[in-house]
Order: C-alpha cells, then structure tokens, then sequence
C-alpha cells in the first residue's frame, strides 16, 4: 500500500470518525497540522497558531520539547528493549520513586498504565480490593474518564449518551463542594471512594477550596472510603504545584496522573498509592502478576516521564507556571474591566476558565464557541469548555512566555470587540 498516496482527510473520514472532520469543516478550523515547536503549532498550509490548548494540558513543556526529545531518540538508539515480560523494567522503579517522592502524603506505589480513563479504572479496582466495597462518588461536572468505571459518575449527560442503560449500582454525584451531600452519600458506608479534581477540568476550572476538600478528605476518612485524586490534568504541574491536592494539604489514598507526565510526547499514566492499598491487590508471591498490562511500565513513556520531570525542576517550570499563570489571568481581569463581555475568570495556576457573555447576543449560549471561530482566524488556539458552551477554557504549556500571552491577550479583545461591534 501506498503510504504516501493517501489523502490523510479522506482516510479519517472514511476510518476513524466522519463527524469529527465535519465539525471542523463547518467551522473552517484548520483541518490538519504538520508542525509543532513549542508553544506554537503550524498547519499543513504554513499558518503557525499560538497553541492554548497544548493537547488538552498534555503538553505542558509545549510540543516536542528538545530534552524529551532527545532523551527519547537515544532511548530508542540505544539498543534497549522496550518492554520484556521477564524481568524488571528498570526505568518504570526509577519513574515510580521520583513520584513519590513529589507527592509525598503515604504515596509509596505506584501502578502504570497508558491513559487517563484506564489510570481511572485502575484506580477503582485498587479501592474496591482496599476496601471490599464498590461505591463510588464524584462532584458536579467532573469528570473521571469515557470507559465504563468512571462514565456513570461523570457530571455532564452529554458522555453517557451511547450508554443510557449503563447504570451500575453505588455511583453517586453530588454537588460541587456540598459536604453535607457527600456526609449522606456516604452514611451506608458502601462507598470505596470519592473521586475529587482539585481544580475540575472538563467542570469549567472550577477550584475547590482548601478547606472543603480538607472536610472531604475528613468525611471519608470517618466512613473508611479513600480518597482519589483525579489529577489526569491537574497533577505535574499545572497548578503551579506538582500536585492539585498539595494547595489544600490533604492526604489521598490514590492519585491518578497522565496527560502532562510525558509532556504530551508519549501515551503514559500513573496510579499513585499506599502502601496499603497496593498490598490489598499484590499480596504475596502467589499474587505477583495478578494484576498487569501489555504496556505498562514502556520505556519510552518511563524516558518521557523522568525527562520531563528533570527539566521542571532544573528548569524552574512550576515557579514560571505560577508566574505566568497570575500575569495571564491579570490580563484577562483587564478586559473584563473594559466591559468587553468577559464575566468572570477563574483557575489555578495555566488551567484557567473564562466565562463570556453579554455580547452580540446578551443571552446567548454560546458566546465562548463564536470567540474561538475569531480566535482561530487570528492564528490561536483554544476551546469552549464541555460543561457550558459560555466558558473558554485554557490549558496553556507550563512555560508559556510573556509576550505570547500579549499574543493571546490581544486577539481575544480583538475577538470580543469584533464580536461586539456584530451586535
Ligand atoms: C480529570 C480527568 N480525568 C480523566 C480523564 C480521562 O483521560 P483520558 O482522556 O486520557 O482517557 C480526563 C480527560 O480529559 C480528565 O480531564
């Protein structure tokens, strides 16, 4: 077959997913992109975009990143296999400590695995043999991964639509940062645990405050149900933290990362545990398999992780995602003291919401899904969130410089005054 021959587009559409493509091409997005170098991606037509988006927050030292990059050529040169079933994947030891180490609270374990709903899954599993139990909870519009686990307790209808019979027993959602809720959803003690974002993501960038999850944290404990951070978005970083929970000081018994665990360059995730969770499923000799994956443990999503991990340290990443976190949102306050239809802002660290409104169409739902059409024209990239069509959401790589957030801050006014001047 000729690789080469083949129209890239028309292949998608033929195998993978027509409707992803007429989305795109009713919008007149761009249709394929064929560079990427750090904060900036450049379609197949030559137009470089200032990328907000960043692989949904997995790119968070900005694309291919040279010391990822490198690490990961000689890894592949270098005559290493990537996996042996026999044997002990050497890097996966050294990846798993330095996370520990970050999270600190009793997180002595870790699980890996390639995707943040299979990192979720997992994370079920673990509980439910820690706890004999197999309740769940989550709040409001969180969300915790498209596979069967986490689907019933994610908060927007939209996901669970291809499975409206799916609906097992013990999944509870109760309101964002409702305590008393949570107090009732757990009185039965049936539940194994509750799943918290620190900041949701898909939710709007909606922040828990500390002492909240602090009282959660509390709650569970009381009932003998753990305590899993979702940190799939949250976790490595872009909070201006290693870690979401670290801002609040609570203690999970699990926390799930991924996305920006490899930079966006290599499909890895991780199950943080203790020790104690981690004995209820590998107890002995006997159980030494009992639970494992064809791809766990990769060397290049191990050589991806423990670079990344390297250069925002000695890079100083976190101390610039704070940094530049703050100087963006300032930017973005300004504008809404313009009146230019901004309404509020929220967000910790580079994972920002913005809620848009009142312009052309005061009450128009949508007023965040025609911002990104005119950003998009004028060379940048973001989206509308999930859980309502009237916020943009912003997942920027962790090392976004000054003057590109001047090249964001200006097409978005530009966007809102030409939106504006429509109406
Ligand atoms: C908080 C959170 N959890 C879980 C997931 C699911 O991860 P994945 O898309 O890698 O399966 C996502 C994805 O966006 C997420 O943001």
């Amino acid at each position: 077959m000729e690789f080469e021959a083949i129209d890239p587009v028309e292949a998608y559409r033929r195998a993978v997913n027509p409707f992803r493509h007429d989305v795109i091409k009713a919008k007149g997005w761009p249709e394929l992109f064929t560079g990427a170098d750090g904060a900036y991606v450049t379609g197949a037509d030559g137009r470089r975009y200032l990328d907000m988006l960043a692989q949904n927050g997995g790119a968070t030292l900005g694309h291919r990143h040279p010391r990822v990059v490198e690490a990961l050529t000689g890894v592949i040169r270098s005559g290493s296999p990537f996996l042996v079933p026999i044997g002990v994947p050497a890097a996966s030891g050294l990846l798993a400590a330095r996370l520990c180490d970050l999270a600190g609270a009793d997180l002595e374990r870790v699980y890996f695995c390639t995707g943040g709903s299979e990192a979720v899954e997992n994370a079920m599993k673990f509980a439910m043999a820690a706890t004999g139990r197999q309740g769940f909870v989550a709040f409001g519009e969180g969300f915790h991964g498209f596979t069967p686990g986490p689907l019933p307790l994610a908060g927007h209808d939209y996901w669970r639509r291809p499975v409206p019979h799916w609906t097992p027993e013990g999944r509870h959602r109760v309101p964002f940062g409702d305590v008393a809720a949570l107090e009732k959803a757990l009185a039965a003690d049936d539940v194994a645990a509750v799943f918290v974002e620190p900041v949701q993501g898909l939710g709007g960038a909606r922040v828990w405050d500390p002492q909240a999850l602090r009282e959660v944290a509390d709650r569970c404990r009381a009932h003998g149900t753990l305590l899993i951070c979702d940190e799939i978005l949250t976790g490595i970083g872009r909070t201006g933290r290693w870690f979401g929970f670290q801002h609040a000081g609570v203690e999970p018994d699990l926390v799930v990362v991924s996305k920006g665990l490899s930079g966006g360059i290599a499909p890895v995730a991780a199950v943080l545990m203790t020790a104690q969770v981690h004995r209820s499923v590998y107890k002995s000799i006997a159980s030494a398999y009992i639970h494992n994956s064809t791809f766990e443990g990769h060397l290049l999503g191990m050589t991806a992780g423990l670079t990344v991990l390297d250069v925002i340290e000695q890079e100083g990443v976190l101390e610039q995602a704070e940094r530049t976190g703050a100087l963006l949102r300032s930017r973005i306050e300004a504008l809404a003291a313009e009146g230019l239809g901004v309404r509020e802002v929220r967000g910790l660290g580079l994972l920002l919401g913005i809620r848009i409104e009142g312009l052309s169409a005061p009450d128009a739902p949508d007023g965040a899904a025609a911002v990104v059409d005119l950003m998009i024209e004028r060379g940048v990239l973001l989206e509308s969130a999930a859980h309502a069509q009237n916020w943009l959401r912003l997942t920027p790589p962790l090392t976004l410089s000054e003057e590109s957030v001047e090249v964001f801050v200006t097409a978005l006014r530009d966007s809102l005054l030409a939106l504006d001047a429509r109406g």
